[in-house]
Parts: structure tokens; C-alpha cells; sequence
């Protein structure tokens, strides 16, 4: 099938590399000039583990090309993906839709045959009718069915999430356009991925439920990790003990910073948005919000807690700068809340991150780059791990407590035991673990 992609960034990029390895004929667009050029370099514009030889493939096949000429990619496509972002609106936090209303005007201009239009943009419920009557207005001919298919792929595991989903949600009004989508996700029956198709406005609403529920799964975990430091309860333990239920299950139980990232702090906010334009607010992930807002900025009080309430003039090195592990997605990661406090404070930054420095760098001023993990812990009264990449997982705690000015070592996320960060001769402080107590 020949599918064009109008947004190749994290998701554009990922779902138009996927389906050209489905066997498809994809073209994938985008308005920034550099970035088309680089790709047809063969240059990645993200770091994707997989993505460079994945593209490489198909592109060698011919069934994977990139354009900024978006006539080139949709005029012969039978089905046209939307992947173009949906930030937080300024001043109050609704889903900017000036990128996908736009994307859709410029493609209804240029529609010549019967095609599917897909919004894989995560979009608030009522966003397809919308497209709908965009589309009527600019093109009263065009023959064109509007779908959504919302996109659960997770960053640093985005290729192995696309062609081995949980699930594929596909929201249609009509059953020709249901069948056009079986047919461009036929190669995962496979796998066994099942498909649900839906109504347009439950695969939208879909989306946001899945992801504001996985924020409060986080968040909820991440408040029982403080009242685990004042009670003296360990909650590795906690969240193990309650995971093992299968009601529960133990995935995002793990207690942190706070969750970041491209997708959870915009896309809760605009499901609250969308809920109160409603009049049917949403209390739960209201709370969850504030709650994750309050504790990204706690992070650094933690730290200047750590270093005795005092951080001026003291040196503290971050390891992991981006939002999770394998990405170099730098958007709303816990590290630049941590970042600002600590220089409020008066403390020196020093920063590493094996991907994420290239991204990181001009959101984070004053910091002082460094090479590896041990380049950044010289001298430094603090190390705080923000990020756990499996290169940071396996540090050499002896040599981290021989080169630091003072031994402490702040793991915010609990990737390594207390016992075996003391036993190195450093000074422990996990997350809501009894070594962490009254550091809050
Ligand atoms: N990043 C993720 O992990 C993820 C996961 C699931 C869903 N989503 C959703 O997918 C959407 C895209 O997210 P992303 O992270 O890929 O965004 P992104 O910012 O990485 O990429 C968006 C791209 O669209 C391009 N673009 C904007 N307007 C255009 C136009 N009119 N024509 C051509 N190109 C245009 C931009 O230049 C950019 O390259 C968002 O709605 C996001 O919420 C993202």
C-alpha cells in the first residue's frame, strides 16, 4: 500500500521506518529542511536504538523515502498518517492543534484519489470531526475517510513497540475505512496484536486515558515512597509486595523523580482541559499533575538536603540528563527541574548523559559538560543518579568514593542496593528506602 507520513519526527519517523519494513511504500515528510537533508544522509535525527539500520534497510529496498514537498509523498497515498506534534498550548495547557489543522488544510489541497486520512497525533476526543470538516471545507470533492489511530509506541523501545504492540486502536466511522487499516497493520497479525477498532472519539479518548493512568500509577507509587522514609518502610519492598498482585502488576511501580517526557505532562494536562470543558472534571489526574509538578522540584531541595541544607559553592554531578534511558528526548525531564534548583542555590553543575548532551545543552546553561561519569564525579560533594542508563547502572562505586571531595551518592532512581553503595565507602541515599530517611 502506498502510505504517506506528514510529521517525521519521534512517532513519524518510527511508524514510517515500520511500515516500509511491513513491506509498504512510505514517503515520509516534514517542513524542516535540515532534517529531511540529514536522513537522506543517512543521519538520524534522534537517538532510537535500532532506527538508523532500520531506515537504512528500506531505504536501500526503495520502499522508504523522504521529501519536504508534501505533493510528492500524499498525492498517490491511499492512506496519509498525520504524526506532527501536539505541545501544550501557552497559558493553558490545551493540545495545540494549529499543527495538525494545518497539516490537514495543506493535504485536503492536494488530495487526487480516494484516501484515508489518519491522525496518529495524539489528539483530544472531537479532534477527528474536526479534521473532518477541515478537509470538506478545503475540498468538497475529495473522496476522504478520517481515522484515528493513536500511537502507544515508547521511546527507547520504539521499533520492538511498533511491530510488537499490546494492542492496535482504530478509531473509524465508516467500515471501508476499518477495512483499509486491517489492511496496513495485516503483517501484525502475526504477532498476534489485537485490533480494536472503535468509534474515532474512544480511540481518541483511548489514548489519553491510557497514558493519564499510567502517569497515576507512577505518581501514586511515588507518595507512598515518601511516606516509606517516615515510617522506615523500603519501598523496593512496598511496590514489590503490591506489583506481585495481579489486579496491580508491577510495571510503573518503580518510585523517581517524577515522570517527564514528551507524552505525560502535556497529554494529562489537556485530558484535564478537555474534562472541564466538559463540565466532567477529573479530579485523579488533577491531583497527579500537582503532585509530579511539586516533586520535580522537591528533587533538588533532596539533594541540597543531602549536602547538609547548604549547596553554595558545592559541586554536584548529574548522571543521566533525559527524561528515561535510551532516548535523547530532553522534553520536560526531571533533570532540568533539578538543574534550576540547585544553581538557585548557588551550586556548580556538572552534567553527563551517554545520548542526551546534544539536546540537553541549551536548556541547561551554567552546567558544565563532562565526558563520562567519572570525569563528572571528580571532586564533585554530590553524585546524583537522574537517569538510568545501563551504562550508569554499573558504575565502579570504589573509584566514585576515592575521587569525590564527599561521598554521597544520590540514587533517584534505586538502581543500586544501599547496602553494596555503603559497603563502597559512600553515603547512600536512594528513593523512600530506609538510608534515604529524613532527607525529604
Ligand atoms: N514521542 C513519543 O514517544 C510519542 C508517543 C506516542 C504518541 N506521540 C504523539 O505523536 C505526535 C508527534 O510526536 P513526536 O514526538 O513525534 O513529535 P516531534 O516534535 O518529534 O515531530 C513532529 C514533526 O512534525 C513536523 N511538522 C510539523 N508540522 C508539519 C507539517 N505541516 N508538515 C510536515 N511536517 C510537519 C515537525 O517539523 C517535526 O519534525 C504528538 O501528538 C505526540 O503526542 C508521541
Amino acid at each position: 500500500m502506498k502510505i504517506a507520513i506528514v510529521g517525521t519526527g519521534y512517532v513519524g519517523l518510527v511508524s514510517g521506518a515500520c511500515f516500509a519494513d511491513f513491506g509498504h511504500q512510505v514517503t515520509c515528510v516534514d517542513k524542516d529542511g535540515s532534517k529531511i537533508e540529514a536522513l537522506g544522509r543517512g543521519i538520524m535525527p534522534i537517538f532510537e536504538p535500532g532506527l538508523a539500520q532500520l531506515v537504512e534497510r528500506n531505504v536501500r529496498d526503495g520502499r522508504l523515502s523522504f521529501t519536504t514537498d508534501l505533493a510528492e509523498g500524499v498525492e498517490e497515498a491511499e492512506a496519509i498518517f498525520i504524526a506532527v506534534g501536539t505541545p501544550s498550548r501557552r497559558g493553558d495547557g490545551h493540545a495545540d492543534l494549529s499543527y495538525v489543522f494545518a497539516a490537514t488544510k495543506e493535504i485536503a489541497r492536494l488530495l487526487k484519489r480516494p484516501a484515508v486520512i489518519v491522525t496518529k497525533s495524539t489528539v483530544p476526543v472531537g479532534t477527528g470531526d474536526e479534521v473532518e470538516r477541515i478537509i470538506r471545507e478545503t475540498a468538497p470533492k475529495a473522496q476522504a475517510w478520517v481515522v484515528s489511530n493513536p500511537e502507544f509506541l515508547r521511546e527507547g523501545a520504539a521499533i520492538e513497540d511498533f511491530k510488537r504492540p499490546d494492542r492496535i486502536v482504530i478509531g473509524v466511522q465508516d467500515d471501508g475505512a476499518a477495512e483499509i487499516m486491517r489492511e496496513i497493520y495485516r503483517p501484525l497479525y502475526l504477532n498476534k496484536a489485537p485490533l480494536l477498532i472503535t468509534s474515532r472519539r474512544s480511540a481518541e479518548l483511548i489514548k489519553y486515558a491510557a497514558n493519564a493512568f499510567l502517569a497515576t500509577k507512577i505518581t501514586f507509587i511515588n507518595e507512598i515512597a515518601d511516606l516509606c522514609e517516615i515510617v522506615g518502610a523500603d519501598v523496593q519492598d512496598v511496590s514489590r509486595g503490591i506489583g506481585l498482585d495481579n489486579r496491580i502488576g508491577p510495571k510503573f511501580l518503580h518510585a523517581g523523580p517524577g515522570y517527564g517526557g514528551s507524552c505525560f505532562p502535556k497529554d494529562a494536562l489537556a485530558l484535564i482541559k478537555t474534562a472541564e470543558d466538559h463540565q466532567s472534571p477529573l479530579r485523579i489526574v488533577e491531583a497527579v499533575v500537582k503532585v509530579n509538578e511539586t516533586r520535580k522540584r522537591a528533587m533538588g531541595r533532596r539533594v541540597i538536603n543531602a549536602l547538609g541544607g547548604d549547596a553554595r559553592g558545592k559541586t554536584v554531578a548529574l548522571l543521566g540528563l533525559t527524561f528515561k534511558p535510551n532516548t535523547d528526548d530532553m522534553r520536560d525531564a526531571p533533570s532540568l527541574s533539578i538543574v534550576q534548583s540547585l544553581q538557585d542555590a548557588g551550586a556548580k553543575v556538572r552534567g553527563y548523559d551517554p545520548e542526551g548532551e546534544e539536546q540537553a545543552r541549551p536548556l541547561m546553561p551554567g552546567v558544565m559538560f563532562c565526558k563520562g561519569p567519572y570525569e563528572a564525579a571528580e571532586d564533585a560533594d554530590a553524585v546524583v543518579l537522574v537517569t538510568e542508563w545501563d551504562a550508569l547502572r554499573a558504575l565502579d562505586l570504589p573509584r566514585l568514593a576515592r575521587i569525590m571531595a564527599s561521598p554521597l551518592f544520590i540514587d533517584l532512581r534505586n538502581a543500586y542496593p544501599p547496602a553494596d553503595v555503603e559497603a563502597a565507602g559512600l553515603k547512600s541515599f536512594g528513593i523512600g528506602r530506609k538510608s534515604s530517611q529524613k532527607i525529604l
